[in-house]
């Protein structure tokens, strides 16, 4: 069994600035305001992961600049956006400059074609309402505006591993309670364990009940795609416990299998759930930022009053409509040329995660993902994860993703990202496969 030297001990995400630091930092700068810090900030463990691996990136540069980086980490895609696509952004650019084509501010929840084009073309038959689908910025711009919506008298619950946003998120709102050190946990969040002996689903007989279960398939970082047993599973426990189920389904365009594309597809969701996705990895608009929240008009609070409607007054006090350019591309998206053209470079990152996922289980290593999503998590027994990370980078100059940035379950764990080239993938593979053989 291959495990890892305890390079650089723990974890190594920048840590937290020590009272000695801060002090320093004072006698330094001089002025400080008198504005006190939000405690729940002064919560927060680390930096955000994925700016932190940038930032291990940018270090390795300097210290290797003529070392050819293989960056396999943030998970950003790097596909060129089709031409369906971007000429129709630049028609609806061409016409901000005319009198009939000037657009200023649009509907706080996103134009009214865009809405109905997302819920005939990811909804069809499930009911949804174009009413019931707010357009934004982005599903990670939702994460923040949904726990904004719930406050900090909430009580969540994480995949663990999970996206960081939903607890970086929850602890800026002030849900998460303090950090307990020794178990990499904040005290009031519960984290339901996802790993392989389990089927990546939690047991929920010994969940504890929480107000909001944050649940991300296909997931990232397993890769994992809920079965529709699974799904139905966290319905009935939902509504058996009165909890929201916050349902992530970015990468829902990736599955392969029959698994739900859709938290909708299980009967008695609309009662329990919020849906949130995104045109990121589905279309390549991680620049071009667009995505949507479906809230179903049956998800009521314990008093009755509908959730929709406060979702829409927090979307028109603290938001003010996506870009109309973007919607544009999002509507091109859906159009079926676009659909056709878009899917194509979800076929292409998939073949690149298959091209991944052969190249480590042949070298004995126990891979998982790859097949519903653009990721695979692979396990190195009795190793921590940023000492994989780190030896990894230093062996093969390929930038990974250590398990431990998604959780304390993702401890042993490196995440690989299917994002990228394909000559950049296949020269991966070659590294990888000399590195462990
Ligand atoms: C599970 C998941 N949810 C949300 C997001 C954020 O998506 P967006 O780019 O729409 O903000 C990501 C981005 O990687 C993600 O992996």
């Amino acid at each position: 069994m291959l495990v890892f030297s305890s390079m650089s001990g723990t974890n190594i995400l920048q840590p937290r600035m020590t009272l000695a630091r801060l002090t320093t930092q004072k006698e330094r700068m001089g002025h400080c305001t008198k504005v006190p810090r939000n405690v729940n900030m002064e919560k927060l463990q680390y930096g955000y992961l994925f700016p932190e691996i940038e930032r291990h990136e940018l270090l390795h540069t300097e210290k290797y600049p003529n070392a050819k980086l293989i960056d396999l980490g943030v998970g950003d895609t790097t596909e060129p956006l089709p031409s369906v696509i971007t000429s129709s952004m630049i028609d609806f650019v061409h016409g901000l400059s005319t009198t009939e084509g000037y657009k200023g501010y649009g509907p706080e929840q996103g134009n009214k074609a865009l809405r109905k084009a997302i819920a005939e073309g990811f909804y069809k038959n499930l009911n949804v309402k174009p009413k019931e689908v707010f357009v934004s910025d982005g599903a990670q711009c939702d994460i923040s505006r949904l726990q904004l919506l719930l406050g900090s008298n909430v009580k969540i619950a994480v995949q663990d591993p999970s996206f960081p946003a939903y607890i970086d998120s929850s602890v800026i709102i002030g849900q998460a309670g303090d950090f307990i050190a020794n178990a990499e946990k904040y005290r009031s969040i519960e984290y339901m364990k996802c790993s392989p002996q389990n089927d990546f689903f939690p047991d929920l007989l010994s969940t504890k009940r929480v107000d909001v279960i944050f649940f991300c398939s296909p997931n990232n970082p397993t890769g994992h795609a809920a079965t529709r047993k699974q799904l139905q599973q966290l319905v009935d426990f939902a509504k058996k416990k009165g909890s929201i189920i916050i349902f992530d389904s970015a990468y829902a365009t990736y599955i392969t299998d029959d698994s739900p594309r859709s938290i909708f597809e299980i009967p008695g969701a609309r009662e329990v759930a919020i849906e949130i996705s995104s045109f990121s990895k589905f279309a390549g608009f991680t620049g071009v930022r667009l995505g949507w929240t479906v809230v179903p008009d049956e998800l009521l609070y314990s008093d009755g009053f509908p959730v929709v409607n406060d979702f829409n007054r927090i979307m028109c006090t603290c938001f003010n409509g996506a870009s109309n350019i973007s919607q544009a591309g999002g509507l091109a998206c859906l159009s079926p040329e676009g659909f056709e053209a878009v899917h194509s470079r979800v076929d292409y990152y998939m073949e690149n995660a298959g091209i991944l996922f052969e190249t480590l289980a042949s070298l004995g290593l126990k891979v998982y993902g790859g097949a519903n999503a653009p990721y695979v998590w692979v396990h190195f027994p009795g190793s921590q994860s940023w000492n994989v990370f780190t030896e990894i980078l230093e062996k093969t100059h390929i930038i990974t993703v250590p398990g431990s940035g998604f959780g304390p379950g993702g401890e042993e764990y490196i995440r690989i990202s299917a994002f990228g080239p394909r000559e950049s993938i296949i020269e991966a593979s070659i590294r990888l496969k000399s590195f462990f053989s």
